[in-house]
């Protein structure tokens, strides 16, 4: 890979991939890259223009106006912009989290955000967090990882994340979002959630923060033989 390391994070929706891969990137020096935040882009786009996340002709007509692009601040925090706006907080909303999953249903949203994705990866060494990763985008991945949690876990920690921005919401509703989004990202036909063959799978459903961090570190040490 170009002299480039690239390890591969995949799981369902709130196993924490986010939160340990940005840790785990600062620790070894790689380029985190966050690609559901390129589909929760893709469908804000939609959201904002009234389009049906479920019409793959409108959302096919719609890809071409769009130019997104992903950009880091000072702090190594990954902004996305779209059409030169930066996104990355509107992109949060749980409605966007809906037209997201939506919208990464669709084959030609997929094939659209590939190259962008493996592009990065040629030009410099990622840890990059999906649900395609390991057996798609970058299926040559020198580490792969399946992090998963259980669903009640999942949304026990999603529904203290919410509580802290004043977003209001029940666990009950959190809790069929994340069942939502999971049936629908381990069953839709293109590249659908699965854990690679070679992928280590980490399970974080009894552990806290800072163990999870420590266990993810752990295992690319060991695997990859570097930092640490
Ligand atoms: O990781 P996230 O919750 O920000 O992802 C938002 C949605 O995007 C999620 O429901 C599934 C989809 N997604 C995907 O299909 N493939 C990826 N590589 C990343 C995200």
């Amino acid at each position: 890979m170009n002299g480039h390391f690239a390890i591969a994070i995949d799981g369902p929706s709130g196993a924490g991939k986010s939160t340990l891969a940005r840790r785990a990137a600062k620790e070894f020096g790689f380029l985190y890259v966050d690609t559901g935040a390129i589909y929760r882009t893709v469908g804000l786009a939609a959201h904002r223009r009234g389009i049906d996340c479920h019409d793959e002709a409108a959302i096919s007509a719609l890809l071409p106006e769009l130019e997104i692009r992903m950009g880091y601040n000072e702090a190594g925090e990954q902004r996305m912009f779209l059409n030169g706006e930066d996104v990355s907080s509107a992109i949060r909303a749980p409605e966007i989290s809906i037209c997201a999953s939506d919208v990464s249903s669709l084959g030609a949203v997929r094939a659209f955000l590939l190259e962008m994705q493996r592009r990065t990866a040629r030009e410099s060494s990622v840890i990059m967090d999906g649900r395609d990763i390991g057996t798609v985008v970058l299926p040559e991945a020198e580490l792969k990882i399946y992090l998963t949690a259980s669903a009640e876990a999942r949304a026990e920690r999603r529904l203290k994340e919410l509580e802290a921005k004043g977003v209001e919401t029940s666990f009950d509703e959190v809790l069929r979002d994340i069942e939502y989004r999971d049936w629908q990202d381990t069953h839709r036909e293109v590249a659908p959630l699965r854990r690679a063959e070679d992928a280590v799978l980490l399970d974080t459903s009894e552990i806290g923060l800072e163990e999870s961090v420590a266990l993810l570190c752990d295992t690319i040490h060991k695997r990859l033989q570097i930092g640490g």
